[in-house]
């Protein structure tokens, strides 16, 4: 097997994120093992702020392999995916040469692999051993021809550049992709990964996370916190707000309560602090009627 892989049990997969930080349940975590062993890429896809991105840094630091990140967007094309060409450069080289040179040597002269911009995808496939962590981050965000565009790395980590041929990995990158289900994907691109959803930390896990990024919030109060979280993305409340808190969101709350010294939440502080948790004016409405609710101790809700 290419590569290195030092992880060889789902366990040990699980505990070398954590060491890094990363908190991983284990039914992502074999998702992970097997897109390894399979060297398929995994598809990833959930609501923002459930930890996709994190996982692919914490990947690449888990395996050693650095990480090439190509984040996508509306509108985003192939070129900016794969590569160009240094049209000024190339410019250049034309004007100093063409006094000198045939025109069929010219050609072939700009299209040198040193006029080539290498963009995230060709980076990846081009990586010397161990090979790239390479995360295509949110993918639903560009169009159905760019995914049609991405068939051929997927299936067989290459792709085919007019001028060059075919590229085919060095070692085959681990592959990443994200999607925060704005819009379903293509069947084709599905049917090349592994896939794997990713709901909302339980509240333990949340806990572990909160307090391994903000020690200084104490154990009663990142208990108040997961607990409050847990419950806003819970019945009956979470039907009440437009988006949950992803993970981002309660640690940051955690590090604003601590900056306000806070030693137990109360419908006030939550008040004052609302503009972590929620970002839209109609939730942070919302919010208040429920804080109560909210903030009743466990047995009694
Ligand atoms: N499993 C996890 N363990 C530790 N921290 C996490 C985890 N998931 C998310 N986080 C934290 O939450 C933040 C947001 O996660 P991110 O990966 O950006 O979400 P997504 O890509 O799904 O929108 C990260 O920067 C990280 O600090
Ligand atoms: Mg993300």
């Amino acid at each position: 097997m290419t590569g290195t892989l030092s992880v060889d049990s789902i366990d040990a997969l699980i505990e070398a994120l954590a060491a890094v930080g990363y908190e991983a349940e284990r039914r992502l975590a074999t998702a992970v093992f097997l897109s390894l062993r399979l060297q398929r890429p995994l598809l990833l896809e959930g609501e923002p702020g459930v930890g996709k991105t994190e996982l692919a840094k914490a990947l690449s630091k888990v395996l050693g392999r650095p990480l090439v990140r190509l984040q996508c967007y509306d509108g985003m094309e192939q070129r900016e995916a794969l590569y160009e060409w240094n049209h000024a450069a190339q410019l250049m080289h034309m004007r100093a040469q063409q006094n000198h040179a045939e025109p069929e040597q010219l050609e072939r002269e700009i299209y040198q692999q040193k006029y080539l911009i290498r963009r995230p995808l060709l980076q990846a496939l081009e990586s010397p051993a161990p090979g790239a962590v390479l995360l295509i981050d949110e993918v639903d965000r560009a169009d159905a021809p760019f995914e049609a565009f991405l068939l051929e790395y997927l299936g067989e980590f290459q792709v085919s550049i007019p001028e060059f041929g075919t590229v085919k990995a060095v070692c085959p990158p681990v592959t990443i992709l994200t999607s925060n289900r704005t819009r379903d994907l293509n069947d084709a691109v599905k049917r090349r990964c592994l896939y794997q959803w990713m709901d909302y930390p339980d509240r333990e896990r949340e806990l572990t996370i909160v307090r391994a990024q903000v020690p200084e919030a104490g154990d009663a109060l990142a208990e108040q916190v997961a607990t409050f979280v847990a419950r806003l993305r819970s019945a009956p409340f979470v039907s009440a707000f437009s988006r949950s808190p992803g993970i981002a969101e309660s640690v940051e709350w955690a590090k604003a309560l601590v900056a306000l010294n806070t030693l137990q939440l109360d419908p006030e502080v939550v008040q004052d602090t609302v503009g972590i948790l929620f970002k839209q004016r109609e939730d942070v409405a919302a919010l208040g009627p429920l804080l109560d609710a909210l903030l009743a101790p466990a047995d009694a809700n």
